[in-house]
């Protein structure tokens, strides 16, 4: 991978862990770190020996704690657009990713933080997890999609709630509504042993989730992620041809062939992405 100031990407087991790099500043996203995670994005989608990415942040205390206040502080109206922009463009770029991008929460999603966290498909939460949209207290908006994903994904009652009082949730919370898929509590001591840490524990279950999803077909999977993400831009009759016709792209795949011999043959799917 290239050289990135504000990242660090692992890879192991076909798996990229790409982890935001900026702890004295709790992994605020400056211009550079949103500019970083693009490139590290367009990078490990154009490699086949990549199945799926986890976005999480260095540290136990936080995933990211927002757009860099400092750097928004300067800006003027036209450099606000522009900043608005690319955060945009980025975060859409995960969204639309074919390859799967989990979100593993290890402390504070608070404004683009929590846009980050909602534009992948996934997100799970260590307890200590906290999130927000805290924006109107400093007199602006979410500007990285988080206005339009986090009523999609939690409902608008709940989602102004969060954007109107600027308040934060916890994990268990942000569980209860919808707004993550699972919690991962904090390890407890065994006997004579210490207990693993916050953030082992949630990225041992992040990457257990994200290996459940890659021993299934990845071009279905693919598949899967745009018919919902796009889907739900659509009207349903639009989201239903899309869906007819990329469950109709599937039965040109090897993997289909080779996903129900497997079933009818009682082994486990090979599947090549083919
Ligand atoms: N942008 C820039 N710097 C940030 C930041 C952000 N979004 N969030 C935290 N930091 C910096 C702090 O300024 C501080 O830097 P310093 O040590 O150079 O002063 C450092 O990170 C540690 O943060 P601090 O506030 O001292 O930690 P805390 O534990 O007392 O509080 C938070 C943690 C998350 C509650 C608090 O940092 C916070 O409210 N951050 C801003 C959240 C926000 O509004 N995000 C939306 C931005 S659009």
């Amino acid at each position: 991978m290239a050289d990135h100031t504000n990242l660090t990407l692992d890879v192991q087991d076909r798996i990229a862990t790409l982890s935001v790099n900026r702890p004295d500043k709790l992994n605020a996203l400056n211009e550079q770190t949103v500019r970083e995670l693009g490139q590290a994005m367009d990078e490990i989608t154009g490699r086949d020996d990549l199945g799926g990415v986890i976005i999480t942040g260095v540290g136990e205390k936080s995933f990211v704690a927002g757009a860099d206040i400092a750097e928004l502080s300067r800006m003027g109206p036209v450099d606000g657009v522009d900043v608005s922009r690319l955060g945009q463009r980025v975060f859409r770029q995960i969204e639309l990713s074919r390859k799967p991008v989990l979100a593993a929460v290890n402390g504070f999603a608070l404004g683009g933080g929590c846009e980050l966290a909602l534009a992948c498909h996934l997100r799970i939460a260590g307890e200590n997890a906290q999130f927000g949209l805290p924006e109107v207290k400093l007199g602006i908006i979410p500007g990285y999609g988080g206005t339009l994903r986090l009523p999609r994904i939690v409902g608008k009652g709940r989602a102004l709630e969060l954007m109107l009082t600027a308040q934060f949730i916890k994990a268990d919370e942000a569980y209860r509504i919808g707004l993550v898929n699972k919690v991962v509590p904090k390890p407890q001591a065994t006997e004579g042993g210490e207990a693993p840490s916050a953030k082992d524990a949630l990225m041992a279950a992040a990457r257990q989730m994200m290996g459940t999803i890659l021993a299934n077909g990845p071009i279905a999977v693919g598949l899967a992620i745009e018919c919902a993400t796009r889907g739900m831009e659509m009207s349903m009759d639009d989201g239903l041809a899309l869906e007819s016709n990329l469950f109709g792209l599937l039965a040109a795949t090897q993997d289909m062939r080779e996903g129900m011999a497997a079933f009818l043959e009682k082994r486990t799917a090979a599947f090549t992405g083919r």
